[in-house]
């Protein structure tokens, strides 16, 4: 598993006005919106493309473009609902797809309630989206079923990372074609399972 952490003076302002406990959700969901649009610039770094033959209005010149099959992305339901705008920007032509997880407060163990994707998603590149990384187990969860459905490529664009979900994402996916884009790699975890310092709970923060 590769790890990217982006820094950037736009991406550690946005960053630090969402951990202000001041920031209303109106506030808060723009600025998700605009640092994915800024953490997704870096994430499509290997985005695959081919080349193409065009013409400029002076010469004919070759170029690039997004190769087929087209990315796919998945927003991890429900806060990373909240990034997908901020994605797609930068990814207008990908396909969407949608997992709905959920983690247990008390155990901290990820259950998927809702899954919409292809079932085969052989030589797909896959851009999952999800706010946390805290424990790690959402998001080992989601990645292990898209590999079991053939992605071949698979980078998560995450908010927030504590050092123990990066930990156990590097263990449990140890050998597997997998990137990690985050503003931040935090502290630790609390013992409620909530990265310190953090901005709290995004779900409730979005969308509460
Ligand atoms: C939060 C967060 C991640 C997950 C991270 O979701 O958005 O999906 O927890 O935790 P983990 O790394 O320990 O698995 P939550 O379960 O609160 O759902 P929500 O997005 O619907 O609020």
């Amino acid at each position: 598993m590769r790890l990217h952490v982006v820094d950037h003076p736009l991406v550690a302002h946005k960053l630090t006005t969402l951990r202000d406990k001041r920031t209303d959700s109106a506030t808060f969901r723009r600025l998700a919106d605009e640092l994915v649009t800024l953490l997704a610039y870096e994430a499509t770094r290997d985005v695959r493309t081919e080349q193409v033959d065009i013409e400029t209005p002076v010469t004919p010149t070759t170029g690039v473009k997004l190769s087929h099959p087209r990315p796919l992305v998945v927003p991890i339901l429900r806060a990373g609902l909240g990034m997908l705008d901020g994605m797609v920007r930068l990814l207008p032509t990908a396909e969407v797809g949608f997992l709905g997880m959920i983690r247990n407060e008390e155990t901290l163990e990820a259950s998927t309630y809702a899954t919409r994707m292809p079932e085969d998603l052989s030589g797909r590149q896959v851009y999952v989206l999800d706010p946390m990384l805290a424990t790690g187990g959402t998001l080992v969860a989601a990645i292990q079923e898209l590999i079991k459905r053939g992605a071949d490529d698979v980078t998560a664009v995450v908010l927030l990372a504590a050092p123990e979900g990066v930990e156990v994402m590097e263990r449990e996916l140890a050998g597997t074609p997998v990137t990690v884009v985050t503003a931040s790699v935090d502290e630790r975890l609390n013992e409620n399972g909530y990265i310190v310092p953090g901005l709290g709970d995004a779900g409730d923060r979005m969308y509460g």
